[in-house]
């Protein structure tokens, strides 16, 4: 059986699936689509991340695909409506970067917090501005409030109240009766609840169409005028527009953003020059730990699903 990796997966994974499977392994494959297309006449298994767009055009150049493995969380680069009309399994990897966007979220929420460590050009010049950065604020006794409270929501919560946070959410999937809530010692509320209340709001939805556009101009401003936003779920849920303007106009404190409407940000984007403004290349859950847990993981769920089919 044939398995095409189109983006990069870990080596030992790779070799793993190589020991049982005939593999074809090009971490630059999706950047070539006519050969991608071409490699998948006779795949039976197609691994990607997040750049390979598994749509209708490209299944139908692969004929006999049965299960597309997913190095990642995020499903909107796949057409699951298409897969499951296929009888194509789709395998994300649930879980498995978790840890690495959380830990993302607590440092952001710190740095931005704190405001002290954009300081490094100026203490290098010579200059002192000791007394401009003395009004951080520390994590303990804020308010973090999380927008979509599955797994990675969760985590995130666990971590900061180990710092010392109090944690609200809101997920209009997951009941106020529901007993995640208590057990994980966060108060359900409404989204304008957590937006009025909370010092750091992270967002941790899928993108989908209920939640395009979700942090638009009106809901940034319910939000305190010193809190931050945290976005590693998916561009798309944050008018990054209105964030700019915002950013510009001193009525937010400060963002964190890991994922953009488009990606690479062009370089035209309004956000480009904002004050307080962290950015960082869709790199959350990528860490050299989380990558060998994605990838073994996905190795051997789809090495079990082409096995069973
Ligand atoms: N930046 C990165 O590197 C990176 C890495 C991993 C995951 N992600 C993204 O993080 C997001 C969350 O991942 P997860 O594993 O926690 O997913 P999950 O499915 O476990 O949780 C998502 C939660 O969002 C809730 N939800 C859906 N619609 C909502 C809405 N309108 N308002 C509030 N809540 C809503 C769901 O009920 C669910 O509880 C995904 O978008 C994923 O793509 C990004």
């Amino acid at each position: 059986m044939r398995i095409v990796i189109s983006e990069f997966m870990d080596r030992p994974a790779v070799d793993g699936l190589a020991s049982r499977f005939d593999v074809h392994y090009d971490k630059d494959l999706v950047d070539r689509p006519p050969e991608l297309a071409a490699r998948l006449a006779d795949a039976d298994a197609l691994i990607v991340r997040n750049r390979t767009q598994v749509d209708a055009a490209l299944l139908s150049a692969a004929p006999k695909l049965r299960v597309v493995g997913r190095l990642g969380v995020g499903l909107d680069n796949l057409d699951t409506d298409a897969c499951a009309r296929r009888g194509i399994t789709v395998i994300p990897a649930s879980g498995a970067n978790a840890q690495a966007v959380a830990e993302y979220v607590i440092a952001a929420a710190m740095l931005l917090l704190r405001g002290a460590y954009f300081a490094t050009a100026d203490v290098a010049a010579g200059r002192w501005p000791r007394a401009a950065l003395s009004g951080g604020r520390e994590l303990a006794g804020r308010t973090v409030g999380l927008i979509g409270f599955g797994g990675i929501g969760r985590l995130t919560g666990g971590l900061a109240r180990a710092l010392g946070m109090r944690t609200i959410g809101s997920d209009p999937l997951l009941p106020a009766s529901s007993p995640a809530w208590a057990a994980d010692a966060t108060r359900a509320c409404t989204l304008d609840e957590l937006l009025r209340e909370a010092d750091v709001v992270s967002l941790h939805v899928p993108l989908e169409a209920a939640t395009r556009n979700l942090m638009n101009a009106q809901r940034l401003a319910i939000m305190k005028p010193d809190a931050m936003l945290i976005n590693t779920s998916r561009g798309g849920v944050v008018d990054e527009a209105a964030l700019a303007d915002a950013l510009r106009e001193g009525r937010l404190g400060g963002a964190a953003l890991d994922v953009f409407e488009r990606e690479p940000l062009p370089a035209a984007s309004p956000l480009a020059g904002c004050p307080n403004l962290l950015l960082t290349p869709h790199i959350a859950g990528v860490t050299r730990n989380s990558n060998e847990r994605v990838s073994s993981l996905i190795a051997s769920k789809v090495a079990a699903a082409l096995a069973s089919a």
